[in-house]
């Protein structure tokens, strides 16, 4: 290792020991890579570690006082990111493995092998570094596959897509309108899991399930005291959201003397427990949801125009499920596969029938009746295969009512059974060929897989067996 220019940050070396032969032995040895520090005992360690980020702690085990053991424990808790190595003139294994189990990063018997301390720091410096970036990586991925759970491709749910991937990282005000069912809460956790604060909590609020003076208290906690029934001082969903997201389902529905109190939460980022008048400050990033037209609302007085303003800063509209009925069959391949796995039962397939009478159907509940119905389709569904004749009987009717004109012609079916053709394919060339590892991949049997395949031959997708 070559000498450090000194515009470098150098890693900072803290050195425990009693004895100050070793420490100052062990702080020439190491001073020309790091910067060292010096500690007589636990305690002053601990001080040291307070004061400095310490990258690597070195530390004798036997000490007056704490030993090594206690302040690796005391260093771990407080400071986990310090790499931990001991040093004892005692070197047993049983010390060893428990300072390792206790998270130390290695062990050193004295008298220590200086050119072997060298590496071991350098070494341990590095795999720190690369645990950072992986974690930093993660990080990325995370962000790239956070919307995995909403599915649709429709270009209405595109535009949402877009408008999640433009909002989340900023810590913008968001705004989710569109009827019940449509994914509203699915939209706001994607946009906390992709926002700079996902690691913080992800805090919902029901407004319209509470009395409004019950919802004050909810929002901004009370002060023991406050009112008939506070016992005890209790935090607000304001305080348990800090450092994360706060979603306020159903907005439209609070009562006009709450709305003045979030309007000047928004406006100065601060509030009062309910009784109280200490103010508070927190950080957190709102989204608000209703399955009202918020701007009728206000256009009857019902909500103030200022705290729509102030909510509105990004509006994202989630369309009906009838309005996006392009939707519909990967919604079904998304459910059915979830339905299954949560039942434990394989995935079965669904009849190009089935899905045109599911994408004729208007959808009133939107994607939650739709995956109920799905459910329920599974649950019941016997054989391999969910037909027309799974679909519940009051949604094939009306969904009947509904088909388009070219009535038995396969409509939608078309992308569900491309899907299905391709995840076979996949599976078959991940596992080289081999159908019983394919077909336990699939979540199929081996007998459905070597049926789908006779399938693909007849209608000459495949070439026949030969
Ligand atoms: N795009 C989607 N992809 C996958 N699942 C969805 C999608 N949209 C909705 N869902 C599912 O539908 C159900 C209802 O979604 P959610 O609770 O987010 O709706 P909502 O708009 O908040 O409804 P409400 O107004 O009744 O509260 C959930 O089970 C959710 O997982
Ligand atoms: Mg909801």
């Amino acid at each position: 290792m070559t000498d450090v220019p000194s515009n470098i940050k150098r890693p900072i070396v803290l050195i425990v020991d009693d004895d100050r032969h070793t420490r100052e032995g062990l702080q020439r040895a190491l001073q020309r890579h790091y910067a060292v520090r010096l500690a007589e005992d636990a305690n002053r360690a601990l001080e040291q570690l307070a004061d400095n980020e310490v990258d690597v702690l070195l530390s004798d085990l036997r000490m007056p006082g704490t030993d090594g053991l206690g302040l690796l424990r005391r260093a771990q808790a407080q400071h986990p990111a310090t790499i931990c190595i001991l040093l004892t003139a005692y070197g047993s294994v049983e010390t060893a493995v428990e300072a390792m189990k206790q998270g130390a990063y290695d062990f050193l018997t004295k008298p220590v092998n200086l050119d072997h301390l060298d590496l071991l720091i350098e070494r341990a410096l590095r795999s720190r570094n690369m645990e950072e970036r992986n974690r930093d990586l993660q990080a990325q991925l995370d962000s790239k596959y956070g919307m995995e759970s909403l599915i649709g491709d429709s270009p209405a749910m595109q535009r949402v897509f877009d408008t999640i991937r433009q909002a989340a990282p900023t810590a913008a005000t968001v705004l989710i309108q569109g009827p019940s069912g449509t994914g509203k809460e699915l939209v706001a956790q994607a946009i906390h899991r992709l926002s700079p604060r996902a690691k913080g909590p992800f805090v919902a609020v029901h407004c319209a399930a509470l009395a409004p003076t019950l919802l004050e208290s909810e929002l901004f906690g009370h002060e023991k005291g406050a009112f008939t029934g506070a016992a005890a001082r209790r935090k607000g969903r304001f305080e348990l959201a800090d450092g994360g997201t706060l979603l306020l389902d159903e907005i439209s529905e609070i009562d006009t003397a709450t709305q003045v109190k979030l309007l000047r939460v928004l406006e100065e980022r601060r509030f009062e427990r309910v009784g109280g008048n200490e103010p508070i400050e927190v950080d957190i990033r709102l989204i608000a949801a209703t399955n009202r037209d918020l701007q009728a609302r206000v256009a009857e007085g019902k909500f103030r125009e200022d705290l729509f303003f102030r909510l509105n800063v990004v509006d994202i509209h989630l369309p009906p499920l009838a309005e996006r009925t392009g939707d519909i069959p990967m919604l079904c391949d998304h459910f059915l596969r979830e339905c299954a796995a949560r039942n434990g039962k394989p995935v079965p397939g669904i009849t190009p029938d089935a899905v045109n009478l599911l994408t004729a159907y208007p959808w009133p509940g939107n994607v939650r009746e739709l995956r109920n119905t799905i459910e329920k389709m599974v649950v019941l569904g016997s054989g391999d295969k969910l037909t027309a004749r799974d679909v519940p009987a009051a949604i094939r009717e009306i969904g009947r009512e509904h088909l388009p004109v070219a009535r038995g012609a396969p409509v939608a079916g078309g992308l569900l059974a491309d899907t299905e053709r391709e995840a076979i394919f996949a599976a078959l060339r991940q596992q080289k060929g081999n159908r019983s590892r394919a077909a336990l991949d699939l979540g199929i049997s081996r007998r459905t897989l070597h049926r789908k395949l006779n399938e693909y031959r007849t209608q000459g997708i495949l070439p026949p067996a030969e």
